[in-house]
């Protein structure tokens, strides 16, 4: 097929590049010329494990493009789809100016039988409003469909070449069945394809999303009650885990959730409830949990500190809002910065792939160290905010040796307890006993 996808970031990048490694003819459009350049070069704008490879295969091949002006791959696709972002607006709603101005600048461009599926995140609702505004540029009954996405960055290959399903919101069966097809190479091992309402699957989106929202911020509770209670959460994580019912999964406790995606669709959905007379207990109970667990590192910090953090030279290891990516949208570790440079603290951060991202908001502010254990020379302290393979079994004695004073505060839980007993550090963890 010949596809279109307009908006090559996360999304659309990945979304583009595994339609065309499946066969299909795919050009990648965005506004932002330097990506563009920067793509036709060869080189990947953002950090995901895998993509690179892609790319460069499916360009080879021909069979993936990349170009700024609509012109050049609108008419011609069979399906167009929309991937631009969707952020958050000051009210809390998403933000949806970009979606459409990208809808009136491709209504003359389409060709009759295009159908249009919006990949982006979208309200409820969304799509019904852009068969309306397709129509009333064209005079047409344009066909529309949502598609959402549920790709996780770091994994965000595996998780589109092999999703656990795949959920498309139509209004024709007609429409389903060039979806099918399309995802037919995708879903071999018999994983479902959904086939519902536009509105159906706009909403799917945001419930799955709430939903591994809701067990972070649950667990993330529990462990600040097991804190208080002498009890440690990784043995009750252990103890609720293996009961069916509940598993394992998506309950790790840690400093909070980040990225482009959990925080702006929970206050979305909120926002959504409350414009139709509900009131979202749990979601707002989800983003204020949230909000106060990234805090939590800070307040241990200053706690420790006596609230004197001035001049205290602080290694803060892992920016990025979650491990193989350099993604730092609403990361954990920016509330952290923002608090120490507050109290007047000396910041040196690592992080193996966010650090450009970071230096591009912090600049001089922050001294950027390329190497893990450099950045722990003559450090009043440690705080880890991200679970990075490579932070998990550094050698230990080296750490302390480098660092003016051994504490540690850990985030991500990523050290053992005993462990760092043993290898006398100050040890301070989400959830289980101070060592
Ligand atoms: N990032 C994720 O993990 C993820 C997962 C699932 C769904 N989503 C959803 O997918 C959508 C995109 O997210 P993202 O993280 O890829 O965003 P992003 O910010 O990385 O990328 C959006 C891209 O759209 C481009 N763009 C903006 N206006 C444009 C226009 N008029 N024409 C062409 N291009 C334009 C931007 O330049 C940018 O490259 C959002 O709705 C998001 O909620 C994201």
């Amino acid at each position: 097929m010949k596809i279109a996808v307009i908006g090559t970031g996360y999304v659309g990048l990945v979304t583009g590049t595994c339609f065309a490694e499946s066969g299909n003819d795919v050009s990648c459009v965005d506004i932002d010329q330097t990506k563009i350049d920067r793509l036709r070069n060869g080189e990947v704008p953002i950090y995901e494990p895998g993509l690179g490879e892609l790319i460069e295969r499916n360009i080879a091949a021909g069979r993936l493009h990349f170009t700024a002006d609509a012109v050049s791959a609108v008419p011609s696709a069979q399906l167009v789809y929309l991937a631009v972002g969707t952020p958050m607006s000051e009210t809390g709603a998403a933000d949806l100016s970009a979606l459409w101005g990208v809808v009136d600048s491709i209504a003359p461009l389409l060709n009759e039988n295009a159908i249009v599926v919006t990949k982006s995140t979208v309200p409820v609702g969304t799509n019904a409003a852009i068969y309306a505004r397709l129509k009333e540029h064209t005079g047409r009954e344009c066909r529309v469909a949502s598609n959402p996405e549920f790709l996780k960055e770091g994994a965000a290959i595996d998780d589109f070449m092999k999703p656990d399903r795949v959920v498309v919101g139509v209004r024709s069966s007609e429409d389903s069945k060039v979806l099918a097809e399309l995802y037919g190479p995708f879903l071999r091992t018999d994983k479902p394809f959904l086939s519902m309402s536009p509105e159906s699957a706009e909403m799917t989106k945001y419930v799955a999303n709430a939903m591994l929202a809701t067990k972070i911020s649950f667990i993330n509770e529990m462990a600040s009650l097991c804190a208080k209670m002498e009890a440690n959460i990784d043995d009750v994580r252990r103890g609720i885990g293996h009961d069916s019912r509940i598993g394992f999964a998506f309950l790790f406790p840690g400093v909070g959730y980040g990225g482009s995606c959990f925080p702006k669709d929970v206050r979305a959905l909120e926002h959504m409830a409350k414009n139709r007379g509900i009131d979202p207990e749990i979601l707002q109970a989800v983003d204020e949990v949230n909000r106060k667990q990234k805090t939590v590192v800070p307040q241990l910090i200053a706690k420790y500190f006596d609230n004197n953090l001035a001049d205290k030279k602080i290694a803060v290891w892992g920016l990025a809002f979650k491990p193989k990516t350099d993604d730092i949208r609403e990361a954990p570790a920016l509330v952290l910065i923002d608090h120490l440079l507050e109290g007047g603290c000396q910041i040196v951060v690592h992080d193996p792939e966010a650090m450009e991202n970071v230096c591009e908001v912090y600049g001089d502010r922050l001294t950027y160290s390329d190497r893990l254990l450099d950045a722990l020379d003559g450090a009043d302290a440690l705080a880890v905010m991200t679970e990075w393979g490579e932070f998990r079994t550094p050698d230990l004695a080296e750490m302390r040796a480098r660092m003016k004073t051994p504490v540690i505060f850990d985030g991500r839980n990523v050290f053992n307890c005993d462990q760092m007993r043993s290898a006398g550090f100050s040890y301070y963890s989400i959830g289980r006993p101070r060592v």
